[in-house]
């Protein structure tokens, strides 16, 4: 079990901290999820606006969830204990996280089983010299059978575990500092490829060419929604990450680090995936089966694109990984302080419950795919009920803690680390937490309920 003594709690350096974080902050979100959203927001224009939201509320709520963990020096639940000991209320919001975490890895983990399989159909060909119909009925049919996908999402549960149970610094900081610069090379490789494809133009217009007629209100919506999934918060998986940051490191600095690094390997994302997609004449807006349906026919038609399949299908893997690693690590570090479990028993007990879940969102490509909740599948369920409604309601109430409960002078003490920084911008973030984001979230949060 991890001793709780604040010098050797959690992660040994800034560098590792910065990387954990980033590593749960880039995944599945950036290179999965951004592309298409992208591509159904029509580009350009979406794309600032996910800038300004991930800089202007994005970094002032992450930075209030890892004052949050670091003060408390505890888990999502016992954060909301130690620091408001007279309003035990304030816990809920502590097992609203909770709810989502499990909620986020039973869907997530299918999504990253999925990509499993794609390196194996990857490296063995399988994908190779197939028709676009072909690569698109490979996709059904192997989703739609739930064997197969469960078999993938039960690994996936089983690698995330697994270093889960080696701790913070040998499992979760080792692996991430290994998995953090592969990640990056073999992002900048692919975009290498990908404009120098012969009609990369159009794809990098599509991306860097602002064409704001075609924001419209779901598109702010998705451009938020987006930004705190991406940035992972709004669930505290950023208090648990927060609480094993040492005390001497710089928040507002490191919460920079976070942000810009998951902003840039979503545009790199972006730069490696849309130039790809138009060079090949196909559609930039095909849905959440952007990267399985319509990049194996991009990499079918260009040079080397086998060994580039096969880059890119390790590459979401390793971004989905430290992900899963982050979320289970939230429900880990609960169970182990709140339930008094051990870090293994916690991490496999409830890699089950999880998974139990997770079948679930599995089977609602197959045999639930008639299964419609408010007309959605169980998994369309799961992801709009966090990115549109949990997410943004905890943003909302940890900035509420930050900006009205917590006493400024400990928010203060927090961010200047007991007055030895200067933290000059703190009359800036304290009006963002205090008025603009809470506002903000509000409009946001109610035009999602009624439209
Ligand atoms: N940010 C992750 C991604 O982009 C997804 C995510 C959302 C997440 N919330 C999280 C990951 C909490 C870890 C912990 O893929």
């Amino acid at each position: 079990m991890e001793p709780l003594n604040n010098n050797n709690r959690g992660f040994s350096s800034n560098l590792g901290a910065i990387l954990a974080a980033t590593g749960g902050a880039i995944g599945l979100g950036n290179i999965w999820r951004f592309p298409y959203t992208v591509g159904q927001n029509g580009g350009g224009a979406f794309i600032i606006m996910y800038i300004v939201f991930v800089f202007l509320l994005g970094v002032p709520v992450m930075m209030s969830e890892i004052i949050i963990g670091r003060r408390s020096q505890q888990n999502v639940v016992g954060a909301f204990r130690v620091l408001a000991p007279k309003h035990k209320g304030w816990m809920g919001v502590g097992f609203l996280g909770i709810a989502a975490a499990f909620i986020i890895y039973a869907f997530y983990s299918v999504v990253a089983g999925w990509t499993l399989n794609y390196i194996v159909l990857s490296s063995s060909g399988q994908l190779t010299g197939k028709s676009p119909i072909e690569i698109s009925q490979l996709f059904v049919t192997f989703t739609q059978g739930s064997f197969l996908p469960l078999v993938y999402q039960f690994l996936f549960f089983a690698l995330t575990a697994s270093i889960i149970i080696l701790g913070v610094q040998k499992g979760i900081e080792k692996y991430t500092k290994i998995l953090m610069p592969i990640l990056f090379f073999l992002m900048i490789l692919l975009c290498v490829r990908s404009l120098t494809l012969s009609g990369a133009k159009e794809g990098l217009d599509f991306i860097f060419k602002p064409d704001f007629s075609k924001i419209n209100g779901s598109s702010v919506l998705d451009a938020l929604g987006q930004a705190l999934f991406s940035l992972s918060i709004g669930m505290g998986a950023l208090i648990t990450y927060g609480s094993y940051i040492r005390k001497e490191d710089n928040l507002f600095t490191t919460s920079l680090w976070i942000a810009g690094a998951d902003t840039f390997i979503a545009i790199l994302a972006g730069v490696a995936i849309f130039p790809a997609v138009f060079a090949f004449g196909l559609s930039p807006a095909a849905g959440p089966s952007l990267v399985y349906e319509v990049l194996p026919n991009v990499f079918n038609s260009m040079p080397g694109g086998r060994f580039f399949a096969i880059l890119f299908f390790v590459l979401l893997t390793i971004a989905a990984l430290t992900s899963t690693i982050s979320l289970l690590e939230v429900l880990v570090l609960w169970a182990v302080e709140e339930l008094h479990w051990s870090r293994r028993k916690a991490a496999i007990i409830l890699s089950f419950v999880v998974f139990v879940i997770g079948a679930f969102c599995t089977f609602s490509f197959g045999l639930l795919s008639n299964l419609k909740i408010f007309g959605l599948t169980i998994f369309g369920l799961c992801d709009k009920l966090t990115a549109t409604y949990m997410m943004p309601i905890g943003a909302l109430l940890f900035t509420l803690f930050i900006g009205w409960y917590l006493p400024k002078t400990e928010v203060y003490d927090e961010l200047s680390n007991s007055g030895q920084l200067k933290a000059r911008y703190f009359k800036i973030f304290y009006f963002i937490i205090r008025y603009i984001a809470p506002i903000a979230l509000t409009i946001i949060l109610l035009t999602g309920i009624f439209s």
